[in-house]
C-alpha cells in the first residue's frame, strides 16, 4: 500500500498532523503499534493550556511562565508560537466537538495549573486527553484519514539520503512490509515508560521512534530530562491529575503537615514528596474539604479509580501517592518539526523543539501536540505535493527481514519480561528523580550489560500470529538503547536543572544553559553540547 503521507503514532499530535496532511486528492494513513484509544495524550488527564480571546498580555504571561519552567532550555521563539496560537487551536479542538467544560457563563472554564501564574488550563471534568483524542479520531475517519493499527515501525525506507517510506512489522503474522510514502512524520511519543513499574505511561511506551531515529542518523536532545509526575498511585502508578491540586487538593505527610506548594512546578514538588518518603513519611493528597459533588464533577476518573484501585473514597479518606515517570522532555532534535532529513517531520513527545527545556508546565503537554502535530501535516503536506514518490532501497527492508527470523530462530532460556523490569527498577533507583555519578555510572553498566543481553533473547513460542514475546524484545532493545543515552546525557549534565538533580552537583550552573545532543554510530553514542544553534546546523546540511 502507497500512502503520499504516513504518520507514525496515534496521539494527538500524529492524529492532528495526519488530519491537516489529508486533502480530497491523497492518501494518509496513520501507523500504530497499539490501541489508538490509549496514547499517552488520553492519559494526560487534567488539561490544555490555552489563553483564551484577545488578550496579548496573558500570551505574554504564559510565555514567560513557560520560559521560566524551562529553567534556561526553552527556545522562545517556539514557546512563542505555541502560545500564540493555542486560543485558535482550542476553537479548533471546539469546532472538532470537543465539550470543554463551560462556567456559569457559558465560556469555556479554566483551571489552575503548576507553574501558572493564571487559570489558563482548559478541560473536560478529569478526561481532557481521552476527550481530545476520541474527537480527533472522528475527525480524521471523518476525513478519509486510514489507520494502519497493530502496525510496528521498524525503521524509515530510505532512498539514498531522502525518506522514501516506513518498514514496518505486521503484528498479525509477522511479517515486514513495506509503506512507500514521500513524507514521514514521526509522532510516536516519549520514553518516560522506559522506567517500566514506575511510570504512568502505558506499558508500550518504550521510545521506539527515538530508537528509530537514531538509526536513522537523527540527533536526540535533553535526553536526561524526564519529568516526575508528583502524584501516582502508589500501588498502580494511576496518574493522579494535576487537576486534583488545581481544584484545591492539599499534599500531607503521615502527621498530616502540607510541606510544599502545591502548585509549584512539577520537578520542585516530586522532590519534596520524595525527601519526605526518604525520611520516612507516608504521603496522600487530601482533597476531604472539597465539596463532593465538585469531586465527583470535576475528577470523575481519579474519584472512581481511587475507590477502584485503591479502595479510597476520596472526600472522606486521604489517598497515598508517589512520584512516578510521567513525561520526557527530551526526544528527537527537531527546529519548528524539521530534521536534517528531507521529508522526515517530527512532533509531539518524540520531539524536543525547545518548549519544554528541562521542565514542562502541566497543561502544555497536549498543546504542544496539537499546535506542532498541526504544523507537522501542514509541513508534510507541503512536501509531498507535486513530488514523486521515490523508490525503496530494499537491500534495507532485507536487513530488517533477517533481523526478524534472527528473533525467530535461536534459542534462549532467558526472559525479555524479566529484563525489562530490572530495567525499569534500575534506572528509577539509580537515574531518577534524584542521581549522582556514582548511581549513573552504575546504571550505565547495567544498561551497556542489559542491551549486549538483549541482542541474544529469542522468542520461545515459534508461532508468527501476534507474537507478543516478539515485540516485547524489540520493545525492549530499543528501550535499552533509549536508557543508555538517558543516563549517559544525566552523567554528562553535572550541574541540577530542572528536572535533572544530581545530589553531586545541587546547584545551576550557568556554563551548562545550553541542550547536550547525542547521536550513534554502531552502538556508540556521539554527545556533545549544543555549540551552534541547532538551525545553523540545519541549514547546512540542507544546502549540503
Ligand atoms: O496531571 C495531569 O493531568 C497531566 C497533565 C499533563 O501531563 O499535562
Amino acid at each position: 500500500m502507497i500512502y503520499d503521507v504516513i504518520v507514525i503514532g496515534g496521539g494527538v499530535a500524529g492524529l492532528m498532523a495526519a488530519i491537516e496532511a489529508k486533502t480530497n486528492d491523497n492518501k494518509v494513513a496513520i501507523l500504530t503499534k497499539g490501541n489508538i484509544f490509549k496514547s499517552n495524550s488520553s492519559m494526560a488527564s487534567g488539561g490544555i493550556n490555552a489563553v483564551l480571546g484577545e488578550d496579548s498580555e496573558g500570551v505574554q504571561k504564559h510565555v514567560q511562565d513557560t520560559l521560566k519552567g524551562s529553567k534556561g532550555l526553552g527556545d522562545e521563539k517556539t514557546i512563542r508560537y505555541m502560545c500564540e496560537n493555542a486560543g485558535r487551536i482550542i476553537d479548533k479542538l471546539t469546532y472538532y466537538g470537543v465539550e470543554f467544560d463551560r462556567n456559569e457563563k457559558g465560556e469555556i472554564a479554566q483551571r489552575s495549573f503548576g507553574g501558572g501564574s493564571a487559570k489558563r488550563t482548559c478541560y473536560v471534568g478529569d478526561k481532557t486527553g481521552s476527550a481530545i483524542t476520541a474527537a480527533l479520531i472522528k475527525k480524521a475517519k471523518s476525513v478519509g484519514v486510514e489507520f494502519l493499527v497493530n502496525t510496528y515501525a521498524l525503521n524509515l525506507a530510505r532512498n539514498k539520503k531522502d525518506v522514501s517510506g516506513v518498514v514496518a512489522l505486521r503484528k498479525m503474522d509477522s511479517s515486514v512490509v513495506v509503506y512507500p510514502a514521500k513524507p514521514v512524520v514521526l509522532s510516536g511519543g516519549g520514553y518516560a515508560g522506559i522506567y517500566r513499574g514506575y511510570s504512568t505511561n502505558a506499558a508500550d511506551y518504550t521510545g521506539d521512534i527515538l530508537a528509530l531515529a537514531l538509526r536513522a542518523g537523527l540527533e536526540l536532545k535533553d535526553m536526561e530530562f524526564v519529568q516526575f509526575h508528583p502524584t501516582g498511585f502508589t500501588k498502580t502508578n494511576y496518574l493522579v491529575s494535576e487537576a486534583a491540586r488545581g481544584e484545591g487538593g492539599y499534599l500531607v505527610n503521615s502527621k498530616g503537615e502540607r510541606f510544599v506548594n502545591e502548585l509549584d512546578t512539577r520537578d520542585v514538588v516530586a522532590r519534596a514528596i520524595l525527601s519526605q518518603i526518604n525520611s520516612g513519611e507516608e504521603v496522600f493528597i487530601d482533597l476531604r474539604h472539597l465539596d463532593k459533588e465538585l469531586l465527583e464533577s470535576r475528577l470523575p476518573s481519579l474519584y472512581k479509580a481511587a475507590m477502584m484501585q485503591a479502595g479510597v473514597d476520596i472526600a472522606t479518606e486521604l489517598l497515598p501517592i508517589k512520584p512516578v515517570a510521567h513525561y520526557s522532555m527530551g526526544g528527537i532534535a527537531n527546529e519548528m518539526c524539521e530534521v536534517k532529513i528531507k521529508g522526515v517531520y517530527v512532533c509531539g513527545e518524540a520531539g524536543a523543539n525547545g518548549v519544554h527545556g528541562a521542565n514542562r508546565l502541566g497543561g502544555n503537554s497536549l498543546l504542544e501536540g496539537c499546535v506542532f502535530g498541526e504544523m507537522a501535516g501542514r509541513k508534510a503536506l507541503r512536501y509531498s505535493t507535486g513530488r514523486d514518490f521515490l523508490s525503496v532501497d530494499y537491500n534495507d527492508v532485507v536487513k530488517d527481514i533477517a533481523l526478524i527470523d534472527r528473533v525467530f530462530q535461536g534459542e534462549t532460556t532467558k526472559n525479555f519480561n524479566a529484563m525489562r523490569i530490572s530495567m525499569g527498577r534500575v534506572l528509577f533507583e539509580k537515574a531518577g528523580i534524584i542521581r549522582d555519578q556514582k548511581s549513573l555510572e552504575s546504571a550505565f553498566d547495567y544498561m551497556r550489560y542489559l542491551r549486549r543481553e538483549s541482542g541474544t533473547l529469542h522468542c520461545m513460542d515459534k508461532g508468527r500470529n501476534n507474537n507478543v514475546e516478539l515485540i516485547g524484545i524489540l520493545e525492549l532493545r530499543n528501550a535499552l538503547e533509549v536508557a543508555e543515552a538517558v543516563v549517559l546525557s544525566a552523567m554528562k549534565r553535572r550541574e541540577s536543572r530542572g528536572a535533572h538533580y544530581r545530589s553531586d552537583y545541587p546547584e545551576t550552573d550557568q556554563n551548562y544553559a545550553k541542550s547536550l545532543l547525542l547521536e550513534e554510530k554502531d552502538r556508540y553514542f556521539k554527545i556533545g553540547f549544543e555549540q551552534k544553534g541547532l538551525l545553523h546546523r540545519l541549514r547546512r546540511f540542507m544546502t549540503n
